[in-house]
């Protein structure tokens, strides 16, 4: 289990208001108390924050916002102590426009070599005003932007497939491989355990770049579908030759590295591709995360995982949370404000079935509080690039990546220290106090008792390790699966209580549970007698 660590978000060490590295070290107690087997830290690179650090300007360093590679080995050294992994978060697909190579590019002609290592193009109508072809950007707009020449004439475009302050690098170009080559070795070689790779079916492109038929495909669903941007066959040998560097460092110390990509393609059969046995070893599933609350939408996903995933000997990796998605509280809820309601039983028993299903699962900071998604921020603290591009009308990633609440009755709640005047970058509602770890941690009937009981379990119980499932006969509307010979797990999707698969008392209860019953919205684990 990978506890995902949004970086600007978990503690801020200074007193600016953005998380930090020191942050990440000081919360390590807290983590292993929760029982996490690593942390995975979103990017702290150099950066100008155009996307919170995935635009990133230099791949070998800290940014001063976030610490120093100082602070970086001190909290890999401290991870270690405790037996916490560290993945970092690293991102092939396109880089900042502040890198120095994308600088040199713009500052070289067109046809040069600095410009090869991009997507630079002409545009196409009488004097090159449109852009080299129809595609749109998954942040809305178009995907190229046209650069001035350094004799001040319009001049080429640059494809960016997010936004225009990220340019995507051409891995057509052997010195990008080569470059990321040595990123990973620079970071193996201080110590980190492995990587979540960004947008892992990027990184090639249709090598003519041709029309697409549907150009804003991309932008509409929120989703990498455009089939000439995203998921071509070349990628893969990338994905070899990582896991090959990878081995390398593992027969040198014996220790295991891990490869875990953020995989978004149409299919369980293509997305078993990524997890072949000479490439990543973990590619994040989502449509667990996609599906609604719904008993026949929850099997269908995990049965096509199982059959086509795990089937071919590869891991299902399993998230519900992450820092691009609604929180599930508020996600599978109404609208709600409050974690007390539908959405919080739901987040709970969703928790529990995650925690039961064969293979990896990651779970996003504040997912084992129960945060909500912070639903009513206002236009002015927003920072998303979605927002912005989409002229204000998607809200979509602010809310859940408010900091995190840790002690107190009032903002900033012990994320930042200092007094109640010190801000944090995104303004905490009031109803954080409810959240507070201190509190979650002194109630044994908080969503934190629940993951922490069901993390125990799952390391300590075989069944709940490798292997598979088997589906058992349930009522319409409640899931109920058996791992290894005796452990079983079932979830009422409705809301009326139903009787439960087992006899007898549950090991462990997404919510009250008398004996013989599954009440509404909740999941229990048993071992069989
Ligand atoms: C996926 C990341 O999770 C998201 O936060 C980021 O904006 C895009 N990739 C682009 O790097």
């Amino acid at each position: 289990m990978i506890y995902q660590v949004y970086v600007r978000s978990f503690l801020d060490s200074t007193g600016d208001g953005i998380g930090d590295l020191a942050g990440v070290r000081a919360g390590l107690p807290y983590l292993k108390k929760l029982g996490v087997d690593g942390i995975w830290l979103s990017p702290f690179y150099p950066s100008p924050q155009h996307d919170h650090g995935y635009d990133v300007a230099d791949y070998c360093d800290v940014d001063p916002l976030f610490g120093d590679l100082d602070e970086f080995d001190r909290l890999v050294g401290a991870a270690r102590r405790l037996g916490i992994k560290v993945l970092l978060d690293i991102v092939p697909n396109h880089c900042s426009s502040e890198h120095p190579w994308f600088r040199e590019a713009l500052a070289a002609p067109a046809g040069s070599p600095a410009r090869a290592r991009f997507h630079f193009a002409d545009g196409r109508g009488p004097d090159g005003a449109e852009p080299p072809n129809n595609w749109h950007a998954m942040f809305g707009g178009p995907a190229w932007s046209r650069v001035t020449e350094p004799d001040g004439t319009p001049g080429q475009w640059y494809l960016h497939m997010f936004t225009p302050e990220q340019p995507d690098w051409n891995w057509r170009e052997p010195e990008v491989a080569a470059e990321f080559d040595r990123v990973l070795r620079f970071w193996l070689d201080r110590g980190v355990d492995g990587f979540r790779i960004d947008v892992a079916a990027g990184l090639y492109k249709h090598p003519e770049l041709p029309d697409s038929d549907d150009p804003e495909a991309d932008a509409r669903t929120r989703d990498s579908v455009n089939p000439l941007a995203w998921n071509q066959p070349e990628v893969h040998d990338v994905w070899r030759r990582w896991r090959s560097i990878c081995e390398e460092y593992t027969e040198r110390d014996g220790l295991d590295r891990l490869l875990v990509g953020e995989v978004s393609v149409p299919t369980a059969r293509e997305h078993a591709r990524y997890v072949r046995p000479d490439e990543l070893h973990q590619a994040f599933f989502f449509d667990l995360l996609s599906a609604s609350w719904d008993a026949d939408a929850f099997r269908k996903v995990i049965s096509e995982a199982m059959q086509d995933i795990a089937g071919t000997g590869s891991t299902v990796t399993w998230v519900l949370n992450n820092h691009d998605q609604v929180r599930t509280v508020t996600r599978y809820g109404e609208p709600a404000t409050e974690g007390s309601g539908l959405g919080a039983a739901r987040a709970r028993a969703a928790a529990l079935l995650m925690l039961a299903l064969p293979g990896a699962a990651y779970i996003y900071q504040g997912e084992e509080l129960g945060l909500p998604e912070v639903v009513d921020l206002p236009d002015d603290v927003l920072t998303d690039p979605i927002f912005r591009r989409t002229g204000s009308r998607a809200r979509i990633r602010d809310g859940c990546r408010v900091p995190l609440p840790w002690s107190g009755q009032a903002s900033p709640f012990g994320f930042t220290p200092g007094t109640e005047s010190a801000k944090p970058w995104l303004p905490q509602p009031e109803y954080f106090a409810e959240y507070a770890t201190d509190r979650a941690l002194a109630d044994t009937r908080s969503f934190w008792h629940l993951y922490r009981d069901g993390l125990q379990l799952r390391s300590q119980l075989p069944q709940l390790g490798e292997g598979t499932l088997r589906w058992l006969d349930a009522p319409p509307g409640v899931l109920a699966f058996e791992r290894g010979d005796d452990l079983v797990c079932a979830v009422n999707f409705g809301t009326a209580p139903t009787p439960a698969p087992v006899s007898g008392t549950p090991l462990l209860a997404s919510g009250p549970c008398p004996p013989g019953v599954l009440s509404g919205s909740t999941a229990a684990w048993w071992i069989r007698s």
